[in-house]
Parts: structure tokens; sequence; C-alpha cells
């Protein structure tokens, strides 16, 4: 271990954080959070950049070398972990993303490292997206103790990296298991709340049906979901208080419910005309399909009402939310655990989309 010495930072003033993967949907969150709470923090992406009380650090994670010199003068306290790049195969997300954390840690050696938290999800019970609800699941509500699915998983072998560099390190760890999350981002590969208001969007200008794309199961059943803001609020609670150190965290937001009863209130919240709004009918309709034919008509929405982002691609992630209303499986997390340890962040759902259609059309990314 030669981890340096120094007094233990006690208030965020004296806190470096260094968050990894700060372009992205979790990331921007937590870097807004930190540096409102007065952290030095540090953005490391591949397109860093900075702005007021924020550093960007452009390094690629896949690159050690590039890690190594990038972060050779820097001497974070806390690292917060949300970086991820989704591969073909699982296999390939093992390695690429297992190999991201250990390489990270690695040129972090010299750093005077208190806690280092790592974001993953509720793959961790429902196994990879290719084996997706397959196999033995664990029982609703999910709860932290489960023991490992026996479907390889690029989580556990986030965590295995992260538990050796913190033995390695002598720091503490906290793992933090979100549900889909709504959140801001443009260009990330998983959002759910854009790709939704995308496709009103494309209903309301096309005058299209605003379709249920997923299951009977997750139209009618009780889920959960998790704003980007409590995920990192938990991150940096797990990150500072010593009940949050060396233990893994569901994270959702605290409400349950279903969507038959969200999805027309989404489209009110996105301006869908009632009779537009379809519920689910017989079959799941995935939006890849739905979309496919419509999506040409983009670009020129964007230019009729003066968006910023003329490529479809960058803002709907449709595979994603295919799969996750997809589910067959009732899907619902326990918040027993760190709610007992003393964490009581809470979040409404349907306040959480509400709050980021507003942001996305200030941005003017939505009509
Ligand atoms: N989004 C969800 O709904 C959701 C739900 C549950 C769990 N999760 C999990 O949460 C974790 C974080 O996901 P997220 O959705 O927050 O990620 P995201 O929005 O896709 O952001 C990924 C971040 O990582 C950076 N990045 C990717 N490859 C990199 C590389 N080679 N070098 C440096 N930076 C790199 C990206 O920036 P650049 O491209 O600029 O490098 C970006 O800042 C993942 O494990 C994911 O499975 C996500």
């Amino acid at each position: 271990m030669d981890t340096i010495e120094t007094p233990e930072p006690t208030t965020p003033a004296q806190r470096t954080a260094l968050v990894v993967g700060a372009s992205g949907i979790t990331g921007s969150a937590l870097v807004d959070r930190l540096r409102d709470a007065g952290w030095e923090v540090l953005a490391l992406s591949r397109r860093a950049s900075s702005s007021a009380g924020v550093r960007g650090i452009a390094a690629d994670l896949r690159d050690p070398e590039s890690l190594r010199t990038a972060l050779a003068d820097e001497r974070p306290t806390h690292v917060f972990f949300t970086a991820w790049q989704r591969m073909p195969t699982e296999v390939e997300n093992i390695a690429v993303n297992g190999g991201m954390v250990c390489d990270l840690l690695a040129a972090l050696s010299h750093a005077p490292l208190r806690h280092v938290a790592l974001v993953t999800g509720l793959k961790h019970y429902l196994g990879p997206f290719e084996a997706y609800g397959e196999g033995r699941m664990p029982d609703t509500p999910f709860h932290e103790e489960e023991p490992r699915h026996e479907t390889p998983n690029f989580y556990y072998a986030q965590e295995d990296e992260l538990f050796a560099a913190a033995e390695r390190q002598g720091f503490t760890w906290s793992v933090h298991r979100s549900h889909t999350v709504i959140g801001y981002a443009v260009g990330n590969a998983m959002n759910m709340g854009l790709t939704i208001a995308v496709q009103a969007t494309l209903a309301k200008e096309l005058g299209l049906p605003f379709v249920f794309p997923g299951s009977a199961t997750q139209w009618n059943g009780l889920t959960d979901m998790t704003d980007a803001g409590v995920l990192a609020e938990q991150m940096v609670w797990a990150a500072t208080d010593p009940a949050g150190a060396d233990e893994a965290f569901n994270i959702v937001n605290g409400d349950v419910f279903r969507w038959r009863w969200m999805w027309p209130r989404l489209a009110a919240h996105l301006g869908v005309p009632p009779e537009q709004v379809v519920g689910f009918e017989g079959a799941p309709r995935p939006l890849e399909q739905q979309m496919a034919e419509h999506e040409a008509a983009w670009p020129g929405i964007a230019q009729k009402h003066g968006l910023v982002e003329p490529d479809i691609s960058r803002l709907a992630s449709w595979w994603h939310t295919d799969a996750d209303l997809g589910r067959d499986i009732e899907v619902v997390t326990d918040m027993g655990k760190s709610r007992a340890a003393g964490f009581t962040g809470y979040r409404r759902t349907e306040q959480a989309f509400a709050e980021l259609f507003v942001r996305y059309r200030a941005d003017r990314l939505i009509p």
C-alpha cells in the first residue's frame, strides 16, 4: 500500500472528488451535487469539459497510459465511478468494464483515497441484458444480501476490482444498485426520460398514437425508478458517512407506481393529447420497431422548433427503454438497508420526470 498519509478530510472544501464518467446521466448529477456542496471537483471522461467550479480531465479509461498521464498530478480523496461502455456481448462487457475500474484505480495508487463509490444497477439481480430475467430470479422486492446470479455479469467484475483495490490501497468502498435512471444527458447509452420525450414529440408532430412499448407485467404491476439526483445523493452520503463504508446499497426513489398509471401522466406532461395515448394491448410493441419509419422526420422537427440536436440517435435509446419496459417479471426494489443506515433521500417519480422534461425543453432538446 503506497497511500500518502494526509489528515482525514472532514469538510467539503478539504475533499477532492474525481467523478469518472462525468458527462453521463449519473456522473453529471454527481458533478452538480458535489460542486454545489463546495467540493473541489475533477470531471473525467473522453470528451471532458470544464465549467465554474469543475475541472475537466480528458482521458480514455481503456488506455492505461492515458489514465496514468492524466492523473499523475491529481490527488483526489474520493472517487465516484459512473463510466461504462456497452459491448456486444457480456464477455466483452466484463473485460472492458472490469478493466476500466481496475486501470483507473491503479492509476490512482499515489492518491490519498478515502472512499470509492461505484454505481451499478439492478442487473445485479436480473442478470445481464443478453440473459435478462432468465434463470432463478430473486423474490421481489430485491434485497442487497441476495447471492450473485449464476450468469457472468460485468457488475460483479467491477465489484471484484473495487474490492481488491480497496484492500490494496486502503480506502473504503460502496456500491450503488440503481434501477432505471431518470436524468439529464445527451448522446449517452441509456436514457428513458429523453427517449419517451422524443417518442412523444414524434407522436404529436406526426399525429401518431403514443403507444406504451412494454409488457403486460410492466403495464399492470408495481415498479419503481431512480432519479439521478437521489442516486448522487446516496453516493455522496455513503462516501462521507461511516455507516456507508464497505457496503452495497439499492437505490430507488422511494415511491412505487404502475405504468398504466404513469403513462397517461407522462403524456400530459409532454403535451400529448389524451386521444393519442395508448396502453398495453395484447403484446409488447417495441419502440425500435414502432419508431423505425418515423425517425427520418426528426431533423425537420428539430429545424421547425429550433432544436439543438438534429441527430435522433443521440437522444433516443429505444433498445434500452424496450428492454426495461418489456421485462416480463416484476421489478421492485427494497430501500430498507440504506434507510436503516441513515440515508433518507426520497423523490416522487412523476415529479422527477416532469422536472426533467422542463429541463430538456429549456435546453431546446425537445419542443
Ligand atoms: N442509465 C440507466 O438507466 C442505468 C440504470 C441502471 C444502471 N445503470 C448503470 O449505471 C452505470 C453508469 O451508467 P450511466 O447510464 O450513468 O452512463 P452514461 O450516461 O452512458 O455515461 C457514461 C460516461 O462514461 C464516460 N465514458 C465511457 N467510456 C469511457 C472511456 N473509455 N473513457 C472515459 N470515459 C468514458 C462517458 O463519457 P465520454 O463518452 O465522453 O467518454 C460518460 O461520461 C453503468 O454501469 C450502468 O449500467 C444505468
